[in-house]
């Protein structure tokens, strides 16, 4: 299960995540907002934060307008590692190095074409399991 948050700056592209996935066959709960009239992102991060904190999801997506407000907002969460990526290679570096459990983009920096690809590398990157990331995760834990 994805949990997924944005704010009005985000909502157009999650409408195209929210294809892809179910494209995918894959499984989320939408925790807002639902139309592009102007919220405040932190009651969006959290509540998708709190949802894969507590296990009830196991990954999350957040889009705000730059991804920065949402992610950092999702991070003062405990347990939750929100990984802003706008490119290929940190989604799955993130994935590999950080077990990031959520995934933040910026709809007005990024388009829907990479915005989907990335999406894809997060979903689909497993942890590494290396020692050293181990111990590093405990670290910010
Ligand atoms: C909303 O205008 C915008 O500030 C928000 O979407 C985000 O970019 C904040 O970081």
């Amino acid at each position: 299960m994805i949990a997924l948050g944005c704010d009005h700056g985000g909502y157009g592209l999650m409408q195209e995540v929210i294809r892809h996935l179910e494209d995918r066959g894959l499984e989320y709960k939408n925790y807002g907002c639902y139309s592009e009239e102007s919220v405040d992102y932190p009651v969006y991060a959290k509540a998708a934060a709190n949802a894969v904190a507590s296990g009830e999801c196991e990954k999350g997506i957040l889009i705000c307008g730059t991804g920065i407000g949402i992610s950092i907002a999702a991070n003062k969460v405990p347990g939750i590692r929100a990984a802003l990526c706008h490119d290929c290679f940190s989604a799955e570096a993130t994935r590999q190095h950080n077990d990031a459990n959520m995934l933040a983009m910026g709809a007005r920096v990024i388009g829907p074409g990479l915005a989907l690809k990335i999406v894809d590398i997060f979903l689909d990157t497993p942890f590494s399991n290396d020692e050293r990331h181990i111990r590093r995760i405990g670290m910010i834990e």
